[in-house]
Parts: C-alpha cells; structure tokens; sequence
C-alpha cells in the first residue's frame, strides 16, 4: 500500500473548491482513508515543512498555512499512488501546471496553489503521521 497526504490549503477552502479537488480524486478512483478539517498551528506547519527550513519562502509559506482553516487528507492504494496524485496535482508553479491538472485549472500563484501531496511514498507516511492518529485513518482502503 502507498500513502499520499493531501492538504487543500486556505485558498481551496476559502474559494470553496473543497468538493471539486476532492471529487476528482474519488473520481479517478482513488480511496480516502483520513479526511477533516483544521487550523494547522505554528510547531505542525514548521514539522511539515521541515526540508523547506532556510529557504526564502519558509517564513511566508509557514503563516499562509497557518492562517485559516485547510482540509487534510490520506489517500491510499496500489503502488504508484502517491506518483498519479503527483500528475493529477500538476506543476508547484501554477503558471506552468498543465491544464487538467488541479493546479493547472484552478491556480495562479505559487504561494497559493491549492493543495500540497506528498512528493514520495517516504513523505506520504511521514506527512500521514504527522496529522494523523492512527485511529482518524480507515483500514479498508482497498474495499470495491
Ligand atoms: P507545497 O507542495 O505545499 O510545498 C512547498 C510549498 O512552498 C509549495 O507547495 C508552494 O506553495 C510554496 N512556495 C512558495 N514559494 C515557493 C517557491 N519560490 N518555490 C517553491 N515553492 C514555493
């Protein structure tokens, strides 16, 4: 099994575009196994984005992640899921995401670009921990 964290950051939320990222992914078959709705605090933002740590934008990616409800998610399945949640997401830079993609129909802005998925089965589990109890995530994740 593979895991993918999705966040739908404050601008999906505040734009209420909630159910169409969401719906895309059930569409494509993809099965939910956490799914709820939060205010990420300043020490969990600063976990999640530990490896930008340093970088120009860490302070501001931090604060917008921070300053408004998101939506967080666990998607599981079959290997390769966290690489097609990666296509169906699209480029970091909306500018250049591909239409079709989330990024690509919905976004303009890098700092806003919708949602986060894990970049590697490694980061979905590390990222799943780090929002997740064990007990917020449904085991069935393969039922038909
Ligand atoms: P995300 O997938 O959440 O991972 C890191 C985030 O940093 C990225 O999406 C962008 O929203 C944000 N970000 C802001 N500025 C930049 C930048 N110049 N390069 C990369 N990511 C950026």
């Amino acid at each position: 099994m593979e895991r993918a964290l999705l966040i739908l950051k404050p601008d999906a939320v505040q734009r209420g575009l909630i159910g169409a990222i969401i719906s895309r992914f059930e569409q494509r078959g993809l099965k939910f196994q956490g799914l709820k709705l939060m205010q990420v605090d300043e020490a969990l933002a600063r976990r999640h984005y530990a490896e930008h740590e340093g970088k120009s934008f860490f302070n501001g990616l931090v604060s917008y992640i921070t300053s408004a409800p998101v939506v967080v998610a666990v998607v599981a399945g079959k290997p390769g899921t966290v690489e097609l949640v990666r296509a169906m997401v699209g480029a970091t830079n909306p500018a250049k995401a591909a239409p079709g993609t989330i990024r690509g129909d919905f976004g303009v802005d890098i700092g806003r670009n919708l949602i986060h998925a894990s970049d590697s089965p490694e980061s979905g589990e590390r990222e799943t921990a780090i929002f997740f109890q064990p007990h917020e995530l449904i085991g069935e994740w393969n039922r038909s």
